[in-house]
């Protein structure tokens, strides 16, 4: 649609920036406490609760605190939160079993948190790198990430996470074929209400150091994940993706990270107009909670500009560190 375009004097766009009232009148977009997912690391322990270094304010915590993180987010209006496991090394193997043990971490966190908060609605990924002893979403093979394999490997992880009462699955893996191998998993195992979030424009980023320092995984990679995330300078290739995995059952659908890729946020949203999501990942966390440590820019201010330009850009959601700082400063606004 193309704007009426008055020109000076019969228009002043300072006409309606004068007031707080006015500027509210015609804000465009706002965001919601209900947009938030908040990503969480859970350890192992009782009572832990240990820093990420790369990520100020953030911290590996254990069952326990996991369940009161959950009331905490309640009680701000967050609905939803997707669990991540920093695994013992020593449960990290060749072949993954840790990832469809349904006493592992993450699993035992779900139904810890369903227990207490039962309203919360927990995401968990769908990949096999927390367990992986080479640190790779797949299954490696003399130094190659097997595809097929893996279908059946994260096959079996999803279903045991649906079992443990995940609301949402993600699978974060971009193997081929992966969502509509669990769909048809989910539909065959009566886990008809499960939902998948799909990770579907997964760039391969710089941008997941700190991630991969928090879940440790970081020192079990091995290369990088370019043959299977996709390439930086890609975007029609997003909308693919993006299309092969609504066809494949995702109910919907993730671009990540966030910020480098509004671009692919607002195109994926004006195509398809599925519910759309994006990932502001933990290097984006790093990166502006550096500059926040260093006083070089304002917290609340850069995080609420930052979060409100998924919005602008057409997404429904955002799954974001900063959740919980980001609901505060939203019910403070009232
Ligand atoms: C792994 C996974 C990653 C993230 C979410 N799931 C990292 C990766 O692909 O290496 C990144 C999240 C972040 O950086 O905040 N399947």
């Amino acid at each position: 649609m193309r704007p009426t375009i008055a020109h000076f004097p019969q228009a002043r766009s300072r006409r309606l920036r004068r007031t707080p009232a006015l500027r509210s009148l015609v804000r465009e977009n706002a965001l919601s406490v209900s947009d938030l997912i908040w990503p969480v690391f859970i350890r192992e322990g009782d009572d832990v609760s240990e820093p990420v270094d790369s990520m100020p304010g953030v911290n590996r915590i254990s069952v326990d605190h996991a369940v009161r993180a959950a009331e905490r987010a309640a009680h701000l209006g967050i609905g939803v939160m997707a669990l991540f496991p920093y695994t013992d090394p020593a449960h990290k193997t060749h072949d993954c079993v840790e990832a469809w043990n349904h006493d592992n971490l993450v699993n035992r966190a779900t139904r810890a948190i369903k227990a207490e908060v039962p309203e919360m609605a927990i995401m968990l990924d769908v990949a096999l790198d927390p367990y992986n002893s080479e640190g790779h979403d797949g299954l490696v093979v003399n130094g190659i990430v097997q595809n097929d394999e893996t279908l059946i490997a994260l096959e079996r992880q999803a279903l045991v996470q649906a079992e443990n009462g995940a609301d949402i699955l993600g699978p974060s893996d971009m193997m081929d074929g992966r969502i509509g191998f669990i769909r048809h998993a989910l539909e065959a195992n009566e886990f008809q209400s499960t939902a998948i979030m799909s990770y579907s424009a997964k760039y391969a980023s710089a941008f997941y150091g700190p991630f991969r320092d928090a879940v440790g995984s970081v020192g079990a990679l091995s290369g990088d994940k370019k043959t299977y995330q996709m390439d930086n300078a890609n975007s029609d290739e997003a909308l693919r993706e993006v299309a092969r995995d609504i066809s494949e059952g995702a109910d919907m659908v993730m671009i990540k990270p966030g910020m480098p890729y509004l671009d692919i946020c607002q195109r994926v949203k004006a195509e398809f107009g599925v519910p759309t999501y994006a990932y502001q990942v933990s290097g984006e966390y790093a990166m502006l909670s550096a500059a926040h440590e260093n006083g070089w820019l304002d917290r609340n201010q850069s995080v609420m500009e930052s979060l409100l330009a998924f919005k602008r850009a057409g997404c429904d959601g955002i799954l974001t560190y900063f959740a919980p700082l980001a609901a505060e400063l939203i019910l403070a606004q009232r």
